[in-house]
């Protein structure tokens, strides 16, 4: 018997606006500081993918006046799921924009698009080109390539974070009707959630696809990428400093919710981004539980070592 598992089963991209023009800066970031390989252009937009992965892209930056989320999208298993969700939707009152093949994004099978209550633009899909990796995949060197060796050049997107004036709502719609489970929460005095990681893969760096943190409106937080280790991170952090990347909070961080060891740091719009390696072990499995930390312990929670971090500037949203 093979095992099936329906529904969303990856984070397929972050998708985000920022103003620079001609994407010169973006281009430049992040290719040369970020080390992810471009992998499409058109007029006012760049896509780019990790050296690890094999599809197309996983982070698309656009030239927009208003910088911010633009969606973000979760690959599906095939065009049967995507008739599932469009009824799940529908019967749940939600307005589903359906798309054609390569008419929203280069490279992206037909798709379908809403907006999480009190939460972000989303999109499915359940075919994107495929590249291959870039080290093929036969007998492949698991190294960064040559050229991304004086990057960061992580491995894949990890997750994505965002806030949302109303955690509770979001996070049971990701559950409910996307089929997500809550890895980790934050709950606040009354035991209302203030804050969730949820996760659809089975997975042992991060545990999370989304971040729901608390805010006043449904903003950008930060897109994360994967790392192999702690190490990793913490070279990564001199050489991002030293080439004079603004780096965010206190540096580099032990971050038990999440169980993650991660370097915030601004790319060169004033995007937040995030490496990370680490995390909770998670399965789609009915016997999974989640971790639940309370407020009053969000600063450890956010930041073991660091008694200097503020909770609530922490879930401050980029743009
Ligand atoms: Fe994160």
């Amino acid at each position: 018997m093979s095992l099936l598992h329906r529904g969303i089963h990856r984070l397929g991209y972050a998708w985000i606006a920022a103003k620079d023009s001609r994407l010169l800066k973006t281009r430049e970031f992040y290719t040369r500081e970020l080390g992810l390989l471009e992998t499409g252009s058109e007029p006012h937009r760049v896509s780019f993918r990790c050296w690890h992965e094999p599809y197309k892209f996983s982070f698309v930056v656009d030239h927009r006046g208003t910088p911010g989320l633009v969606e973000i999208g979760f690959h599906v298993r095939d065009d049967n799921d995507l008739e599932t969700f469009q009824q799940k939707l529908t019967a749940a009152g939600v307005m589903v924009d359906r798309a054609d093949a390569n008419s929203v994004l280069q490279g992206l099978g037909k798709s379908l698009a809403f907006t999480v209550p009190a939460g972000p633009r989303i999109r499915l899909f359940a075919t994107m080109d495929l590249l291959g990796y870039v080290t093929g995949y036969e007998g492949p060197d698991w190294v960064a390539p040559k050229a991304l060796r004086d990057t960061a050049a992580p491995l894949n997107i990890n997750h994505v974070a965002f806030t949302s004036p109303d955690p509770v709502q979001a996070s049971a719609f990701f559950s409910d009707v996307l089929g997500f489970l809550v890895s980790e929460t934050v709950v606040d005095e009354a035991g209302k959630t203030i804050s969730s990681l949820l996760f659809r893969m089975a997975k042992n760096v991060g545990g999370q696809e989304v971040a729901i943190y608390p805010g006043k409106e449904v903003k950008l937080h930060h897109v994360a990428f994967t790392k192999e280790d702690a190490s990793d991170v913490m070279a990564d952090g001199y050489y991002l400093r030293s080439d004079g990347v603004t780096i965010d909070l206190l540096g580099p961080l032990r971050q038990p919710y999440g169980n993650t060891f991660s370097l915030y740091f601004y790319d060169s719009n004033g995007i937040r981004l995030e490496l990370c390696s680490g995390g909770r072990m998670t399965e789609v499995h009915p016997e999974i539980q989640p971790v639940v930390w309370s407020k009053a312990h969000l600063r450890e929670a956010l930041s073991y070592y660091d008694e200097a971090l503020v909770p609530e500037e922490f879930f401050l949203p980029c743009v």
